[in-house]
């Protein structure tokens, strides 16, 4: 059975391999259904978004159904206010084993560009959210720009990164030779994505991508361990210390540093920098209102 993607319909052929777990996975802000990925609101207070990728024949290869998908859930959390990170996951063997290869196959350039193909991942690295990747299995291609999109990486032992686009006679497209370049440096971007070999997540922590090794059937909890802790923060402060930290890789240093500043400031105009200060010098718990 086949399920006909959402938008770009006219251009792209239907996703192929049906999702094993379709009826479960429900909308859960309207009730409406999501065939490509699981969205459910996780943490002891449902105050951290949890989207896990369910195309596990395809090994959760990117088709534009699943990432149309992605955003809708990714915009819901984003307007909840009650959730204050949000934690993107796939299973065991594959976080994501890139964009659909078998979706890519007979596109054309004019039709790339003529209807910008793949604009609409953009959506993951605009959310203003904490956003956290926990990565098992294979994060290729595509799936390793996925999860580099996310703001913090966690990695489970058997995890596997890699850019193979070279080996397909394209290269990265979602911003694979920026964001790797940035994270590893350039000795290492450039190993990747030339020879299309992959790392572990011993090295891909060595070397910055990740932040923390898990085993794997501990990774998922721990990432939502780390949601609630960041969520347990003021909403309103996270979003700006998000966007401070963001600066970093667009801004040269004397602008990023005054744009830190003007956010620092600002922080001075919300009620949840008052209530932190007050509640450490009367030495209590901090209560957030994101105000
Ligand atoms: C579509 C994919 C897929 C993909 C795997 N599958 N990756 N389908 N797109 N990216 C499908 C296979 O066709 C197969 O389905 C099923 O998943 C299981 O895959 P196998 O190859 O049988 O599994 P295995 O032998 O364990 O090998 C796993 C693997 C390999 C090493 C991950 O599947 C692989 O090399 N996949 C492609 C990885 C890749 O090149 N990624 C980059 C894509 S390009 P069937 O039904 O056929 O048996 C990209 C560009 C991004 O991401 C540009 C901007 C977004």
């Amino acid at each position: 059975m086949a399920f006909l993607c959402r938008s770009a319909a006219v251009l792209l052929k239907p996703c192929r391999a049906a999702p094993a777990v379709v009826s479960a996975a429900r909308l859960y802000s309207s009730g409406g259904q999501y065939e490509y990925i699981v969205v459910e609101k996780r943490g002891e207070n449902k105050n951290v978004g949890f989207i896990q990728l369910n195309r596990p024949k395809a090994l959760n290869a990117l088709c534009d159904g699943l990432m149309t998908e992605m955003g809708k859930a990714l915009d819901a959390f984003e307007a909840d206010g009650d959730v204050g990170a949000i934690v993107i996951t796939g299973s065991e063997r594959a976080f994501a084993a890139g964009a659909d290869i078998k979706e890519m196959q007979n596109r054309t350039f004019q039709e790339n560009y003529s209807g910008n193909f793949l604009a609409h991942w953009n959506r993951v690295s605009t959310v203003r959210k904490p956003v956290i990747a926990a990565v098992n299995g294979f994060a290729l291609g595509g799936g390793c720009e996925l999860a580099m999109m996310c703001d913090i990486i966690y990695a489970g032992e058997k995890a596997q990164f890699g850019q193979p686009e070279i080996l397909l006679g394209t290269i990265p497209g979602a911003g694979g030779t920026q964001r790797l370049t940035r994270a590893v440096g350039k000795s290492l971007a450039m190993e990747l994505v030339l020879t299309g070999d992959r790392i572990g997540a011993q090295e891909a922590k060595q070397s910055g991508l990740v932040s923390k090794v898990f085993p794997a059937d501990q990774l998922v909890s721990e990432a939502i361990k780390c949601g609630e802790k960041i969520a347990s923060n003021s909403k309103l402060i996270s979003a700006m210390a998000k966007e401070a930290v963001n600066a970093a890789f667009e801004l040269t240093l004397a602008e990023g540093n005054r744009l830190e500043k003007r956010l620092f400031h600002a922080t001075f105009a919300t009620d949840d920098r008052k209530e932190g200060m007050t509640a450490f010098v009367e030495k209590r718990k901090a209560s957030f209102q994101d105000k």
